[in-house]
């Protein structure tokens, strides 16, 4: 089975519809997600065009700010205290990584955690943590939400996350657990690693590394989660990974997408499993338009 996660994102989105304009009748101002993107990293700009395209299609308010990419971390958290005292504004997202001068962990501890839409406030991690409700980031929250509209039983499964990412590992495996998965966390130095990934009933893969989970690191049936968007050049590689029927498609375009799993090697292997390009991607914008939308419900007092 595939899950399709370009489906789920539009069911969440036509949830999303009717609470916005719930949020517009009550307020007379539609829900607004202000996003920072500092500096020219393609791969960032084709995301916040992605989610500022998603919010107005749902008639959520957006502003992109992009300020000059040599901006300093102190006009930078000014730029966010605005952003804070805004009452229009409910949702700010920070578009990662920020350029190397900038201190990232002070701009992220300068959101208002009530606005922070992304989850990565150290406050809305602790909520998350300590099993309290709180705005959950994005992405793991898109995957345990295709498992459960797919039907998938986490609760009592083997669930092992490859990668300990403070974006995507680390909340992955507290989400898993409040669902009462059996969680393990993999990193560069778990020892045996296709091993433990072998034990997982449900596979996550969040590494950022294109096809490095293999045949031998998938237990036939299981479910496998490809959290991954590397974007590849090398041809060679391109063949190694998809075949060589597929060099020339390759070739036309220059490049193609491929997650952390290998595709032929998932599609062959697991039971269920969310593809690469069209899985996991659709939904962390998903969810972003969701926590956009409950960050206005709960700061106009509609929740
Ligand atoms: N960069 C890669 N993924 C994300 C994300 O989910 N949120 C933000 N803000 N930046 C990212």
């Amino acid at each position: 089975m595939i899950l399709d996660g370009i489906r789920t994102r539009d069911q969440i989105k036509a949830e999303c519809l009717p609470r916005a304009q719930a949020v517009y009748k009550h307020t007379r101002r539609p829900p607004g997600l202000a996003v920072i993107l500092v500096g020219s990293n393609p791969a960032s700009q084709v995301y916040v065009r992605n989610k500022t395209k998603t919010a107005g299609e749902i008639g959520i308010y957006t502003e992109t700010l992009s300020p000059d990419p040599s901006i300093s971390t102190d006009d930078l958290l000014r730029l966010i205290r605005i952003l804070n005292l805004r009452s229009e504004i409910d949702g700010i997202l920070v578009q990662l990584p920020l350029p190397d001068h900038i201190d990232a962990q002070k701009i992220l501890l300068a959101v208002a955690p009530e606005k922070d839409v992304d989850g990565f406030h150290p406050y809305n991690m602790g909520l998350l943590t300590t099993g309290r409700a709180g705005m959950r980031p994005c992405t793991p929250a898109g995957v345990i939400e295709i498992l459960k509209r797919n039907d998938i039983p986490i609760a009592g499964r083997n669930a092992v996350v490859v990668g300990r990412s403070t974006i995507v590992g680390k909340p992955m495996a507290l989400l898993l657990l409040e669902e009462n998965a059996t969680v393990t966390v993999c990193h560069s130095k778990t020892a045996d690693l296709p091993g433990v990934c072998r034990t997982a009933d449900i596979l996550v893969a969040a590494i950022g590394r294109p096809a490095m989970v293999t045949a031998d690191f998938i237990r036939p049936g299981a479910v496998v989660v490809d959290v991954g968007i590397n974007s590849i050049t090398d041809p060679q590689q391109a063949v190694e990974i998809f075949g060589a029927d597929n060099l020339a498609t390759f070739e036309k375009r220059g490049s193609q997408l491929v997650g952390d799993v290998h595709p032929g090697d998932m599609a062959r292997l697991a039971s269920a499993y969310t593809p690469v390009p069209g899985g996991v991607g659709p939904l962390t914008i998903a969810m972003l338009m969701r926590n956009t939308i409950e960050a206005a419900e709960r700061r106009t007092g509609l929740c």
